[in-house]
Parts: C-alpha cells; structure tokens; sequence
C-alpha cells in the first residue's frame, strides 16, 4: 500500500515573504514535477506563511516532517525523488 505524501510550498506573497524570493515558480515547478511522475498518491499545496521566511522560500513535506529552506527550482527533482519514489512503499 502506498502511503500519501503532501508537500507544501510556500508562496506567500509581500516584501521579504516566500513569494518574493520565487515561491510561486517553485510551487509551479514541484507540480510539474510530480504531474510528470504521475505520482497519484502525492499532492502539491500551497502553504500559508510559518514565519520563517527569513530563510525562504520554504518547503515542509508531511508525514516525513521535513523542512527545506532557501529551496531553488533546481532542486525540486531531487526532493521529489527523496520523498516521492515509487520505491518509497509502506506495507
Ligand atoms: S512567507 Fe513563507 S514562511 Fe513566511
């Protein structure tokens, strides 16, 4: 049985937020990605702000609780790839 993973990213739009530092391109780019994996037991939200956008633009991915900070689109396959793999199955 697979399990569901959700990742949210944060795009939370104003001066130094998320959104600001390319969280709407990444939210796009971990949806492609995972649409192209055509992984249907994983799914791409957008987060609400968690203050630390200091270190932004943020990723958490549930239920593994990972963080990813300071996240750029070239590394959205690889993230992708640590949670999501098919190979990742929980029986
Ligand atoms: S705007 Fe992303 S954590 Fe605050």
């Amino acid at each position: 049985m697979s399990r569901f993973c959700q990742i949210f990213v944060c795009a939370t739009p104003g001066e130094g937020r998320c959104g600001a530092k390319g969280g709407g391109i990444l939210l796009d780019r971990f949806r492609e990605e995972v649409e192209g994996r055509d992984i249907p037991s994983a799914m791409v939200l957008r987060n609400a702000c968690t203050r630390r956008h200091e270190e932004g633009p943020v990723v958490f991915v549930y239920p593994d609780d990972v963080w990813y900070t300071r996240v750029t689109p070239d590394e959205v396959p690889e993230i992708v790839e640590r949670h999501l793999a098919p190979e990742r199955v929980e029986t």
